[in-house]
């Protein structure tokens, strides 16, 4: 199966940014690569009309549980895929710490991606404190326990993105994802795919992407320029 190479722009991106996109859809792109694109909730539906057809899935970076209700400056996952979105990240770590997300409401947040027909990536991760406490799976399953919704089968997809690797040009090492990503395989079984996130470049992505279970990669600042995103894709095994 292709990787999925998904590129979250979290709170960047004007309406100038769908050049980007566009160089995506003209560059020739590797079949062992699927590209996803999450742009902030301003740009979906643009982005989802022009990349119709392309092969490009557009996503978005969060949900509300609800289908609709009085929930000011809130999106349903509904209204997302209204608007074209196939994908939602949830439960992404700057979530869960910028407005106290709970596993519990990223459970619900899941359900919704999939009562809507969207693809939850649900997202979990350890901090450096709980890393160097040797806590890194305990969290892991707990997350997991706690946020996956019941019965979600092959339908969502798991995001390993270890905090302390978000946005700081550090990651694990081999076999420190291959021994998370192994934990979370057994955890979750066959079906869903799981991607490595943190701070994935076109310098390391051959390594990253090539390790036992790692099914693609969540990729934050280099998925803002089609050039680097396209070098992640090609670095698919
Ligand atoms: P980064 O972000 O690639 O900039 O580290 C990844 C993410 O937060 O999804």
């Amino acid at each position: 199966m292709a990787q999925l190479i998904a590129g979250n722009w979290k709170m960047h991106g004007l309406g100038a940014s769908i050049a980007e996109l566009e160089a995506l859809i003209a560059a020739p792109r590797p079949p062992s690569a699927t590209l996803l694109l999450c742009p902030p909730f301003t740009l979906v539906a643009a982005f989802a009309a022009r990349a119709a057809g392309s092969g490009i899935a557009i996503g978005a970076q969060d949900c509300h549980p609800e289908p609709s209700g009085a929930h000011t400056g809130d999106i349903a996952a509904e209204m997302l895929a209204d608007a074209g979105a196939t994908h939602v990240i949830v439960g992404h770590s700057e979530r869960r710490a910028d407005h106290g997300e709970t596993n519990a409401i990223v459970r619900a947040k899941a359900a919704a991606a999939l009562r809507a027909g969207l693809v939850p990536i649900l997202c979990v991760g350890e901090t450096l404190d709980e890393r160097e406490a040797g806590l890194t799976l305990d969290v892991i399953g707990r997350q997991l326990e706690a946020s996956l919704p019941p019965a979600a089968g092959s339908g969502i997809v798991i995001a390993y993105e270890p905090v302390w690797a978000i946005g700081t040009g550090r990651t694990p090492g081999v076999a420190e994802v291959a021994q998370v990503h192994a934990a979370i395989r057994r955890h979750v079984g066959a079906g869903p795919s799981i991607l490595y996130g943190g701070s994935v470049k076109p310098v390391n992505a051959r390594d990253l992407l090539a390790i036992a279970d790692v099914d693609g990669a969540l990729v934050g600042g280099a998925s803002l320029e089609a050039e680097s995103l396209l070098a992640i894709a090609n670095a698919a095994p």
